[in-house]
């Protein structure tokens, strides 16, 4: 089956330009003008749209057994809402419990993502540390097509790596050619300061953020960053969140070191008056870590995403229907964490980023989908619109609008953190692999047709970083 999308503005991270764009199979075939289309071609007129790289997601979180219950939305609803909104790709994060074994934790994971209606892959989370999680590392890397791991440098007791771990973890990524990366909050300081804010009789959702504030976050970005430093490892820092560790990014990329940021596109849009709503369910369906800030953090935010301090954009895609956050009705620190938002990224950032100047069509390309896939290695095959990429195509109509609400998103949660936003800029039409997955408002994903994606490491100059205070090589004293 072919497709020829005539007539619009293809955008590409570096570039647009009017053409035409020729899908055989499921790949790219030409972009050119006035392209000629094999017999039977299906004919897309594209006039007025923007013909885009499809969205990658590179951080969600779907069907994840978290907090005493599992994620509501599993690889097919998700993909599938994914697709809805111009996202054609996500990047999911197995996370082994502490003991488990780290490649049956991903053959696991792999076995609940044969569902999933669209590419993916799979970041894996290292949560405890022996000699079989260093040689697991390395059977990852080689034979399943990872090349990041995670860290989690919060939720003491369950998954939170101590400094032990990350050292040992940082050092292996580096030698096996990986990137290292870090939910980045001090969880010794949000432990104690919940157990403090708790016995205050702060039991509600405002507690969530009084204990995790933004110093939290600064000190461990600061501290991973710093860890990365010495190691020689890329650092990638998922769901950076506030002016604390931004700073903290900034002065390393000052510094040359390859450190890179992600932010939330709900970090981008929603504050923490959101906490001290009335509502007991409206302020703990919020409840994420780490949690929204004041609009002074969200501006620096976007400043960084503006200035390419921060490079991508995700979702933390991790969904608690109303039932599964009342466990924390009494105790906010029972509330599990975590929020919608994979459908809406690509029309919130669209409609808050491009329509207001601050983003052009290209950066948004570039932060939606083409810096997630170089950075993570699947660079051409994705985020570009060009002859041999994968087919993972959006066609973008920037007039159209729709009012975003739970009561009519395809994400399988009964709730929405954009409710009644209305948002201009969306999908006429998604492709993935070549196929049609969304058209016109109406799904057409197909259960198990998403692929895994396997993601090589990283050629050796990634980590042949100079450091600071390693100059010159380290000699011993002779003192004979
Ligand atoms: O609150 C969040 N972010 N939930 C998902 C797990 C994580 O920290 O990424
Ligand atoms: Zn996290
Ligand atoms: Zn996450």
């Amino acid at each position: 089956m072919s497709i020829i999308i005539r007539g619009g503005t293809v955008v590409n991270a570096g570039s647009e330009a009017c053409a035409d764009v020729l899908i055989v199979g499921g790949q790219i075939a030409a972009v050119g003008s006035d392209l000629d289309a094999p017999a039977g071609a299906r004919e897309i007129d594209a006039l007025g749209a923007f013909v885009m790289p499809g969205g990658i997601d590179p951080h969600t979180h779907m069907e994840l057994p978290f907090m005493g219950t599992v994620a509501s939305e599993d690889f097919f609803s998700g993909t599938s809402a994914a697709a809805a909104g111009g996202t054609t790709m996500c990047i999911d994060f197995v996370i082994p419990a502490p003991q488990e074994n780290i490649v049956e934790a991903w053959k696991k994971w792999r076995e609940w993502s044969q569902k999933a209606a669209c590419d993916h892959s799979f970041h894996v989370a290292i949560t405890w540390w022996d000699d079989t999680v260093s040689r697991d590392m390395g059977i990852l890397t080689q034979e399943y097509g990872v090349n990041s791991f995670k860290h989690f440098m919060a939720y003491k007791g369950a998954i939170m790596c101590d400094d032990e771990v990350l050292v040992n973890s940082f050092s292996r990524a580096r030698d096996l050619g990986a990137i290292a990366s870090v939910h980045a909050e001090n969880g010794e300081l949000v432990h104690r300061l919940q157990q403090e804010i708790f016995a205050k009789g702060i039991t509600g959702p405002e507690g969530h953020p009084l204990s995790r504030p933004p110093e939290v976050e600064g000190e461990a970005a600061n501290r991973a960053i710093r860890i990365a430093e010495v190691l020689g490892v890329p650092l990638y820092l998922v769901h950076t969140s506030c002016i604390d560790a931004l700073e903290a990014v900034t002065r390393a990329k000052l510094e040359g070191q390859r450190v890179f940021a992600e932010v939330l596109a709900q970090h981008l849009l929603i504050d923490d008056s959101v906490y001290r709503n009335k509502d007991w369910r409206f302020a703990a369906h919020h409840v994420m870590s780490p949690p929204f800030r004041s609009k002074e953090h969200q501006a620096a935010l976007w400043r960084g995403l503006q200035s390419g301090m921060i490079q991508t954009t995700a979702t933390d895609h991790c969904c608690f229907c109303t039932p599964q956050k009342e466990a924390g009705l009494d105790d906010f620190r029972a509330i599990p964490n975590g929020t919608n938002g994979i459908e809406d990224r690509m029309s919130v950032i669209w409609e808050h980023g491009v329509r207001t100047g601050k983003l052009t069509p290209s950066e948004f390309v570039a932060v939606t989908s083409t810096n997630a896939a170089k950075i993570f290695n699947i660079h051409p095959r994705k985020g570009v619109i060009a002859p041999g990429a994968d087919a993972d195509v959006v066609v973008w109509d920037p007039e159209a609008s729709r009012t975003i609400s739970a009561k009519t998103h395809n994400q399988n949660i009964d709730f929405s953190i954009y409710e009644g936003m209305t948002v201009t800029g969306i999908p006429a039409l998604t492709i993935s692999q070549g196929k049609v997955v969304y058209e016109d408002g109406e799904l057409k994903t197909v259960r198990g047709a998403g692929r895994y994606i396997n993601r090589p490491c990283f050629p050796g100059y990634w980590h042949n970083q100079t450091l600071r205070n390693q100059l010159a090589e380290p000699t011993a004293v002779d003192r004979s």
